[in-house]
């Protein structure tokens, strides 16, 4: 991985450091001469927040934070101040770092979390990649081991959903997507189950087999085992994530301009459940967790299906197909109705759904809906503000499934222009027969720009916020 997090078993006299503190702090530990004492002490009174001190064996870095934010704000800007340090310390060509808390309360992991999200690359295509490399591969910190060993897990479980994301269809087909699983399952330690086409075609699963009609390449479904001796749960968590390596939208095409250029980021739920399985096997959490992953590509083609077709979907349900662009829900309907099989406690799915979600709340949070207990809701909503990937629930209410209705079938697959981000919820809810939440992650799985430590390109929105809740409920 790009950049780690250790225990720090040196001095810090020599390093180059950061210093996270409060306007106040107690200076006296750092050991600076009068002239930087006094340096430090104009830089504060001109109301500085970042003062950097070079001195001749090392750098200090010093940043200074306010404690009155609520604790999750305050955590979140600590990590944004981590993502510039980043910058700055790539600049300096710096290689390990150490980070020392003045500050009442002490925020060096998440520093040290903003700084290694804000570290990552996706370097594979170029050809001096070598050149290109960021400097700083180690973190030093003081933190108990349990909490690094976490932070890393989560930390690359985030990574390698980017990394997924980032890949193009040139590269990563549905089959290209499940040997990279089974990669990662062999690092970590989890199993990975993948059914091929005809094992599909057994399990008559009509809504993955129908978005794969016109693609080139076959589909997988994808089954992601972690399953610890000790785990808290009997019946497991499941964890289903959208697969779609490519959206061109099928018949009905992407039309409006630039809308399919990065749809190749619309397996993003599906890299986000590979990230979350690979850190709870990483970090050894003991909590029994499934992923189910449907994948293909969605294209126009010969064979394509069509708007108007009538698909059977696995649980004999009829879909009457009005706009093959809504291939998500049919392929997430499937992995709905095998999760049934295992009587899970608790299933979210996660997927790049709607542009209506987008529409609602950019790129700011995961727009969420569903049917589960309010413990659960409330538990996941604090995940959300712990790690800043923060919930807007949307209301469920069954009228929203009333739009959904067919003249031919059981249902269609599109609703009208209103609230399509609920109505593709409500599309889902019909697979469900179990707690069950929906996380449509369009807006912040992939961006158009760098948002601070959530870079350009895909983000792996959804791993640390069901990292948080899984971690919470095991310990
Ligand atoms: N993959 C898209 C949704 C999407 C939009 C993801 C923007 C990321 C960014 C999804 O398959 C889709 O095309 N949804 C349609 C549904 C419509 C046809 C009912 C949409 O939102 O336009
Ligand atoms: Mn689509
Ligand atoms: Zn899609």
């Amino acid at each position: 991985m790009y950049c780690i997090i250790h225990k720090i078993e040196e001095s810090y006299l020599k390093l180059d450091i950061v210093v996270l503190a409060e306007n106040q702090s107690d200076w006296s530990s750092l050991n600076l001469s009068m002239i930087e004492l006094n340096y430090l002490k104009s830089q504060l009174n001109l109301q500085q927040s970042s003062i950097q001190i070079n001195q001749y064996s090392r750098r200090l870095f010093i940043e200074i934070i306010s404690l009155k934010n609520f604790e999750s704000l305050a955590r979140e800007k600590v990590r944004i101040i981590g993502s510039n340090i980043a910058k700055k310390l790539n600049q300096a060509k710096i290689e390990k770092v150490g980070i020392f808390s003045l500050s009442d309360i002490d925020f060096s992991l998440d520093l040290a979390e903003g700084i290694a999200l804000a570290n990552y690359q996706f370097l594979k295509y170029f050809k001096d990649s070598d050149l290109k490399k960021n400097s700083l591969r180690k973190i030093l910190v003081r933190s108990k081991s349990s909490e690094i060993d976490r932070l890393n897990a989560v930390i690359s479980g985030t990574l390698y959903a980017r990394d997924l994301v980032n890949e193009p269809l040139s590269y990563l087909t549905a089959v290209k997507f499940s040997e990279e699983i089974l990669k990662l399952g062999d690092e970590a330690g989890f199993r990975v189950q993948i059914l091929n086409k005809s094992q599909i075609e057994d399990l008559k699963m009509g809504g993955l087999l129908a978005v794969n009609k016109g693609a080139l390449e076959p589909p997988t479904f994808n089954i992601l085992t972690h399953s610890p001796e000790n785990a808290v749960n009997e019946n497991p968590i499941i964890l289903v994530g959208k697969g779609i390596v490519y959206d061109t939208g099928g018949l009905s095409l992407k039309q409006t301009t630039n809308s399919m250029d990065m749809m190749k980021c619309d397996m993003g739920g599906g890299a986000s459940v590979v990230g979350i399985i690979y850190a709870l096997s990483k970090a050894k959490v003991p909590v029994n967790v499934i992923g189910l992953i449907p994948a293909t590509e969605n294209r126009p083609g010969g064979n394509a299906y069509t708007p108007g077709d009538i698909i059977h979907m696995m649980d004999n349900t009829t879909v009457e197909v009005l706009n093959t662009d809504a291939e998500g829900r049919l392929v997430l309907a499937d992995a709905l109705c095998y999760a049934k099989k295992y009587k899970p406690e608790l299933v979210i799915d996660l997927a790049t759904l709607t542009g209506a979600a987008v529409r609602a709340i950019g790129k700011y949070g995961i727009v969420a809906m569903g049917n589960s207990p309010k413990q659960v809701l409330d538990d996941l909503l604090e995940s959300g503000e712990n790690v800043y990937e923060r919930l807007a629930i949307m209301p469920f209410w069954d009228e929203y499934a009333d739009l959904l209705k067919s003249d031919i079938a059981d249902m269609t697959n599109i609703g009208p222009s209103e609230a399509g981000q609920i109505t593709a919820g409500k599309f889902l809810e019909h697979f469900t027969d179990y707690p069950w939440i929906h996380f449509d992650i369009a807006g912040p799985a992939f961006l158009s720009k760098d948002n601070f430590y959530r870079l350009k390109g895909g983000t792996g929105s959804g791993v640390r916020i069901i990292f948080d809740y899984l971690i919470r409920k095991a310990l």
